[in-house]
């Protein structure tokens, strides 16, 4: 595996496969990886020639007082593990690189991005929109990899690389989670034993929900309720949000009797996390 910091350097080496018809698969990460980014690098290894993996923790998409500066770091296992999964290029750019002086571009991308983390985060989405459409014009990749784990950050980018004619095809890949159901995240290992024990509650909503609806409930302030009474019983939760929305539009649902996305944002702790489950309605 080569690593390359330089974005001339990565076009330089990557254009020499694309020259000779190779296909190229990509997926970005912020490092201290996981299972969850290794799913995504495997099916990448399996539908292309060439994978390109990026570690880089954009500024731009974290909100004053979130925790940029304190972001888990571990260059050196981050390394292995995608030498490992037969990685072949590791584009691991400066802030310096990525934003040089005087970049004063936003991409904001509405809809999609309005609600859910859109509200909680400002700003967070065009920071996402921004980083990604950079690091796909750097790469070129044919085949670009993201988890349903951040599912509106999928539907973001699905959207702004329509829009904007990119010859990207985005993969939605499906959440990887611990034995015990807890989503693969970076974040997790803010946690302390009881936070972690806590943190079940987001996963396991899901089943409750399950047995609401396969009981013939179809009203959403019910199922809400019986969602945020659960998650409210765990210590050191605060909910910021349990949204019934769309799959496509992400905006609220008005019943459950078609096919809908349960996203939950709850803190546990100081720490702030994702969760979401897709429920098909016969
Ligand atoms: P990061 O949180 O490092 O995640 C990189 C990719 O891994 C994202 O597509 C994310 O959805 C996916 N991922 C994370 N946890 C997962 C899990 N448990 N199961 C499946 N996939 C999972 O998301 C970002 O970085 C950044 O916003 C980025 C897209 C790199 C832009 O900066």
């Amino acid at each position: 595996m080569k690593i390359i910091t330089k974005i001339s350097e990565s076009r330089e080496e990557i254009n020499i496969f694309r020259c000779v018809g190779k296909r190229i698969g990509f997926v970005p990460t912020m490092g201290y990886l996981h299972e969850g980014h290794l799913s995504l690098v495997k099916k990448c290894r399996e539908e292309n020639d060439i994978v390109v993996v990026s570690i880089f923790v954009n500024p731009t998409q974290f909100g004053a007082g979130e925790d940029f500066e304190r972001y888990p770091k571990d260059m050196k296992n981050d390394t292995d593990m995608l030498q490992k999964a037969g990685v072949d290029f590791l584009f691991a750019p400066s802030a310096e690189e990525m934003y040089p002086t005087g970049s004063s571009t936003t991409i904001s991308v509405s809809g999609v991005s309005d609600g859910l983390c859109g509200s909680s985060r400002p700003g967070h989405f065009d920071g996402v929109a921004l980083v990604v459409t950079k690091l796909l014009n750097i790469i070129m990749p044919n085949k670009a990899y993201f988890g349903m784990k951040d599912y509106q950050q999928l539907q973001v980018i699905k959207r702004f690389v329509t829009d904007l004619n990119m010859n990207t095809k985005i993969i939605g890949m499906p959440i990887v989670r611990e034995a015990d159901g807890l989503a693969m995240s970076s974040r997790n290992v803010y946690l302390n034993s009881e936070e972690r024990k806590s943190a079940l509650c987001l996963s396991r909503s899901f089943a409750l929900v399950h047995e609401a609806i396969e009981g013939g409930e179809t009203e959403v302030s019910e199922v809400k309720h019986i969602v945020e009474s659960f998650i409210k019983d765990h210590p050191h939760t605060r909910i910021d949000y349990a949204q019934f929305v769309d799959p496509e539009t992400l905006k609220p649902v008005k019943d459950l009797s078609r096919d809908f996305l349960l996203a939950l944002a709850v803190y546990v702790g100081k720490t702030r996390l994702i969760d979401n489950n897709l429920f098909k309605v016969m």
